[in-house]
């Protein structure tokens, strides 16, 4: 009894890494916290002071459920936040690149910034004698790792991947609004590698994860994030095609998703119809799927499509209300402004053409969400903004719910009897609207 707790502080110690997260946005931090979570020893690095002094101080610069609670439980003992990139990666034992990798004009990814990261690490492995293993967790087209990542690597350095130092691609699989809750429980750990000791040192580091692990290649491992990102927003395409011709035949695409989703083949997960994919992810990682087929001499003519149905989407948002509505000079209430409920993220959110068109159309808009108007001011202009949905509401007789947060399950329209509503997520309760009132969809 006594030998069990020392055996237990041993084995502890002994799979317990020291980390370091390059980049600490969404992806880099919840994969800090969430390695700290685990008893791992992490610094996180970001070039923005600004972040950095946050995480430090136990304040999240981003919005995601459950991790400030992760935050006041790791900080500081084991995780700090740093600018200092080559102190992190001289003190770690593996390194995660978790940058950006946005769309260059022609849809194809932009590795500005993993390269130039890889570059400052290959500069601190040159000095390093021990093995240190670079982890891109940033999504990057198939092929990328050995072509730009291994080569930067190894000219900055002077030293040999596989031999010198480690290589390994582990795609981020984590769901933004629900990000602490998919990193800390994934459906499966993907760890493609450039030989099986890099593969086991990083394998180490979620012993304690309860999931699937597969060993791949480098190249496999990169595929395997994009085919899962374009068959996702292949699903809401899918969907919101079949919600328009839903609409039109009087059929509401909502039950139909229920009687699809049931079969165990398609599962529910993604059918939900709505003004269409945003993010940070799907479009960026379709586009440049589309892209690199082309490279290849393949027509992408599917993924085309999926981009050409999610560009529409919010057109028709805004052909439906126009359609229905006197714009000009009305007060419209937005409720909902971030591309999905869970988040502040308002890259790519449907939200922003259709308010543009509407502010066009001449409506005074007024807009409402939960996290995303601090992030929505620098992408929005010509709109006012409320910090309640009771106010946003106020004087408006029209309102519009473009985010599916919880919260506007539960409003009370009763009091509001001239409210018309115009919901593109079905997701009021209607017992909660005043008998009578208009309440009309985009879908069904
Ligand atoms: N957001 C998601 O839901 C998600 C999910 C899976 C995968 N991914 C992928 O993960 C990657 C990161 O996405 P994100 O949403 O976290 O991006 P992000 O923009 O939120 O974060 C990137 C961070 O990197 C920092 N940075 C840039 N250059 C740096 C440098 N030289 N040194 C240190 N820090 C630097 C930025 O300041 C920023 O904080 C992308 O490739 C993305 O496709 C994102």
């Amino acid at each position: 009894m006594g030998k069990k707790p020392f055996n237990r502080i041993i084995l502890i110690h002994f799979l317990k890494m020291d980390i370091s997260v390059v980049g600490s946005g969404y992806v880099g931090l919840i994969t800090s916290a969430g390695f700290a979570e685990k008893g791992h020893s992490v610094v996180c690095v970001d070039i923005d002071p600004k972040k950095v002094d946050m995480i430090n101080a136990r304040k999240p610069p981003i919005y995601e459920e459950g991790l400030q609670d992760i935050l006041d439980h790791v900080v500081p003992d084991y995780l700090t936040a740093s600018l200092d990139l080559e102190k992190a990666v001289k003190e770690s034992d593996a390194t995660f690149i978790c940058v950006g990798t946005p769309s260059d004009n022609d849809g194809s990814i932009n590795l500005k910034y993993v390269k130039e990261v890889a570059a400052q690490i290959g500069r601190v492995l040159k000095e390093k004698d021990s093995y240190h293993v670079v982890v891109t967790k940033s999504t990057i087209i198939p092929g990328s790792t050995e072509e730009h990542v291994i080569p930067v690597l190894e000219k900055e350095s002077g030293k040999k991947a596989g031999k010198d130092f480690g290589v390994v691609m582990n795609p981020e699989f984590l769901r933004e609004g629900v990000a602490v809750e998919d990193f800390l429980n994934p459906d499966r750990i993907v760890i493609g590698s450039l030989n099986d000791r890099d593969g086991n040192v990083i394998e180490k580091i979620y012993k304690d994860f309860k999931a699937p692990v597969l060993r791949v290649n480098l190249k496999t491992a990169e595929m395997i994030k994009y085919t899962s990102n374009s068959l996702l927003a292949t699903k809401v395409s899918f969907i919101n095609e079949i919600g328009n011709v839903c609409k039109r035949l009087g059929v509401d695409i909502y039950d139909v998703s229920k009687g699809v989703g049931l079969d165990h083949r398609i599962s529910p997960s993604f059918l939900n119809a709505g003004p269409g994919f945003g993010g940070s992810c799907f479009p960026k990682d379709v586009k440049a799927m589309v892209h690199k087929a082309r490279e290849v001499g393949i027509e992408p003519i599917l993924l085309e499509s999926v981009l050409e149905v999610n560009a529409r989407q919010p057109k028709i948002v805004l052909e439906r209300i126009k359609m229905k509505y006197q714009l000009k000079g009305t007060r419209v209430t937005v409720l909902g402004l971030a591309f999905k409920a869970g988040t502040d993220d308002m890259r790519e959110s449907p939200s922003v053409p259709v308010i543009e068109g509407l502010v066009e159309a001449g409506a005074d808009v007024v807009a409402y969400d939960p996290q995303a108007m601090e992030n929505a001011r620098q992408e929005l202009s010509g709109i006012s903004y409320e910090k309640t949905q009771r106010d946003a509401l106020a004087g408006s007789e029209l309102a519009i719910i473009l985010t599916e947060w919880d919260e506007f399950k539960k409003i009370d329209f009763s009091p509001m009897k001239k409210m018309r509503v115009f919901d593109t997520r079905k997701i009021l309760n209607t017992d909660l609207l005043q008998k009578g009132v208009e309440y009309e969809g985009l879908c069904w």
